[in-house]
Order: structure tokens, then C-alpha cells, then sequence
């Protein structure tokens, strides 16, 4: 399978790695072969027919933080890489922008134009134009998948989807952002500040490009939309979210709650059309009450019940979990150029 990855960032180069490790396990298993043709970043885009080196592509990424010094790189954009180079499949790995959906949209509406199945990771395209993408990706009868978007490591989406598909999912709340859930069981445990703790989350790697992103719970309601959009069928969208984050939590607030038996956690809720994202006061013992960065889910099922799933929300290997997951359902239905 020829893939080409847009972005080399966290997730990027998180997928470069495991690709590596896992290559010839995809080889026994799936009779899976990725060969990837292509990266970009800002810079540039390295290109090799037949297929880059990525321990050579990391180590140039990590060293001079641009591709472009990629052995034969040259200075074209995702967009010039989508419609050139030959493959049949995108990795739409940039970061997530919640005011344009920028630069992932045209990447990702680009690929479903080259005939291109797209998976992606990126929150804001989704976020934004959920419906437009997804028709977009039907029309060019290509495969489009999300997985990594919401959650990373904590499989949710097509949990929902391929293994409930008999229920139907009357209301979904979660803790869906690991920076906020890491910052606030560090208050919690330790009593530590909020701005000590929020630096530590970035040098983890697990805060988005602008942390206010994570802090003031737009993550959190990006991820909620494309929940209520793809397990609901909830035609929403970033703007219908009512949207509160955790900057006014204090260490008093988190003490006080703790002694009666409480924790705070940013939590995000869809049920009967109405999204919100808030911190709210949930009861130690309660299975949202995760701790660290992991990030939970619990699905209320009209057959099943409560469907409740815990895993790690961000960081660059975990995610790639949920990139293969997208990657290996793609070529088990559709195979290499098809
Ligand atoms: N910044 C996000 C988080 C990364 O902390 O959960 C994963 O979407």
C-alpha cells in the first residue's frame, strides 16, 4: 500500500516509528506492505518512488526539523504532494485548526479528489465540516477514517460503529482531552499548581500546538462533535458546543472537592441533541473517574447498556494504534489501487 504522510510532527513521526517496528508483523499478518512515498511537513516533501527510508526521514526530521533536508526533497506542499504522487493512501497528520480546519481540509478534500483514501488524526476539519467531508470522501467512492481524532489510543469510534452497530447510542459522556485529565489529577494528587503542571503536559508531548486548545476545552468539544456526528448521526458542528475549559479550577476547589469524596474533571456530554463540555464534580468511585491522561468514554446503548472504555488519549506511539486500526480496515476492504 503506498502511503503518503502530511505532517511530521508528534504524530507524524509517531507512525514513521511504528511503521518500522512493525513491519514485518503487518508483512505476517495482514500480508500488509506500507510503503511510504512521501512526507511533508512546512519545508518540504521527501519523495521516493520506491518508498522513503524512515529511520533516515526521522533522523533528518529530528535533526533539522525539516524534511526538506531529505536526500532529493524538494520545496512542494501537501497539496502539490496529494495531486503528483502516485498512492492510495494519505496520512492527514498536521495540527488541528478550529478557526479554518487549516491546512488538514484541503489536504484531506484534495485526497478524496485524487481518488485517495484518507486517514487522519486531525480534530478541526471534522470538527468544523463533518457532513461536507464525508460526503466529499462517498462521492469519490474512497475510504475516509478517524479513529486517531478522538480519544487516540482508546478505541471509541469504530468500537460504536463496527462492534455496536446493532444499538444505538442514546447519549455519550466522556473525559475526551488527556492534558486537562494529567493537569488535573496532578492538582488533585499533588496540589500542585496549574501552570506548573500544563508545562510538564507539553514536554510529554500530549498538549496540543496551542495548549489554550486543551485548557479551555476546545479539544475537548472538537472531539465531542465528531463523536455526536459519527456515532449519533447528530448533524453538529464546533459552534453548536457549549463550551466551558478548567483555567478558573483552582487547587482550593479541587481540595475542597476531594475531601466529600469528589474529583473535577473536564467532561464532555452529548445527550438529546445538546452538547456541553464542563467541568463537573463526578464521584470518586464513578468509571469516569479516570486517572493521569487517559481518557474514558461510556456509551449509553439501548441494548447493551452502558458501554464504558478507558485508554491512553494522547502521545505519539499510543495514537498509532488508532492510525494501523485505520490503515489495516482500509486494506482489508479494499486492497492496494483500488
Ligand atoms: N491535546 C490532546 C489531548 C491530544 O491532550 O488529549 C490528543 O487529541
Amino acid at each position: 500500500m503506498r502511503v503518503q504522510i502530511i505532517g511530521f510532527g508528534v504524530i507524524g513521526q509517531g507512525l514513521a516509528e511504528v511503521l518500522l517496528r512493525k513491519r514485518e508483523e503487518l508483512k505476517q499478518r495482514y500480508s500488509l506492505e506500507v510503503k511510504v512515498v512521501s512526507i511533508t511537513d512546512i519545508s518540504g516533501t521527501a519523495y521516493a518512488e520506491e518508498g522513503l527510508d524512515l529511520e533516515k526521514a526521522l533522523s533528518v526530521a529530528r535533526q533539522t526539523r525539516a524534511i526538506v533536508n531529505y536526500p532529493g526533497a524538494k520545496e512542494m506542499t501537501g497539496i502539490e504532494a496529494i495531486e503528483e504522487i502516485d498512492a492510495d493512501l494519505v496520512i492527514e497528520a498536521t495540527p488541528s485548526n478550529i478557526k479554518t480546519g487549516e491546512p488538514g481540509l484541503s489536504h484531506m478534500l484534495a485526497g478524496f479528489k485524487a481518488g485517495k483514501h484518507v486517514v487522519t488524526s486531525n480534530k478541526g476539519p471534522l470538527a468544523l465540516k463533518y457532513k461536507e467531508l464525508v460526503t466529499e470522501a462517498a462521492r469519490n467512492n474512497v475510504e475516509f477514517r478517524f479513529e486517531a481524532s478522538v480519544g487516540g489510543a482508546m478505541p471509541v469510534i469504530n468500537l460504536a460503529r463496527e462492534t455496536l452497530s446493532g444499538d444505538k447510542i442514546t447519549a455519550i459522556e466522556g473525559i475526551l482531552n488527556g492534558t486537562t485529565n494529567y493537569i488535573l489529577s496532578r492538582m488533585t494528587r499533588e496540589g500542585l499548581s496549574f501552570e506548573q503542571v500544563l508545562k510538564e503536559a507539553q514536554e510529554l508531548g500530549y498538549a496540543e500546538t496551542d495548549p489554550t486548545y486543551d485548557i479551555e476545552g476546545i479539544d475537548t468539544a472538537s472531539k465531542l462533535v465528531i463523536l455526536a456526528n459519527a456515532i449519533m448521526g447528530i448533524d453538529a458542528t464546533f459552534s453548536d458546543v457549549k463550551t466551558r475549559g478548567i483555567t478558573r479550577i483552582t487547587p482550593e476547589a479541587i481540595r475542597l472537592a476531594k475531601e466529600r469524596g469528589y474529583v473535577i474533571k473536564l467532561i464532555g456530554e452529548v445527550r438529546n441533541n445538546h452538547l456541553e463540555v464542563s467541568p463537573r464534580l463526578i464521584p470518586e468511585t464513578h468509571p469516569l473517574n479516570v486517572d493521569g491522561a487517559l481518557n474514558v468514554a461510556m456509551l449509553h446503548c439501548d441494548v447493551a447498556g452502558e458501554i464504558t472504555v478507558v485508554g491512553k488519549g494522547a502521545g505519539a506511539i499510543e495514537t498509532q494504534s488508532a492510525i494501523l486500526s485505520d490503515i489495516i480496515a482500509i486494506w482489508k476492504k479494499r486492497g492496494a489501487g483500488q
